[in-house]
């Protein structure tokens, strides 16, 4: 069972629900629910995915991209971002 059924994501201006499975990471999420949020690499290298996390907790296999001052500041990187606990989550590209 998924810690989340589903996440708030800000794009543009606009707020989606997405739906989240177990295991998926939130730009897969995202690109599931055809959101064309921004991606690159998938690797957590390039830091295109780097967005805002508002709320909630992820869990990140790979933060290479992220500064230890972004991370503070509680960005994410989407692509590496898995839910960590059942908090509501709410994801904000618009930096
Ligand atoms: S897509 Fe490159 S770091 Fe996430």
């Amino acid at each position: 069972m998924s810690l989340i059924e589903s996440f708030r994501l800000t794009l543009d201006g606009e707020d989606h629900t997405v739906p989240i499975a177990s295991g998926e990471t939130l730009l897969e999420a995202a690109l599931a629910a055809g959101i064309d949020a921004p991606h690159n690499c998938k690797e957590g290298r390039c830091g295109t995915c780097k967005s805002w996390l508002r709320t909630g907790e992820v869990s990140m296999a790979n933060a290479r991209a992220l500064s230890p001052r972004n991370k503070e500041r509680g960005y994410v990187l989407a692509c590496q971002s898995k839910p960590a606990s059942s908090d509501p989550i709410w994801l904000d590209f618009d930096l």
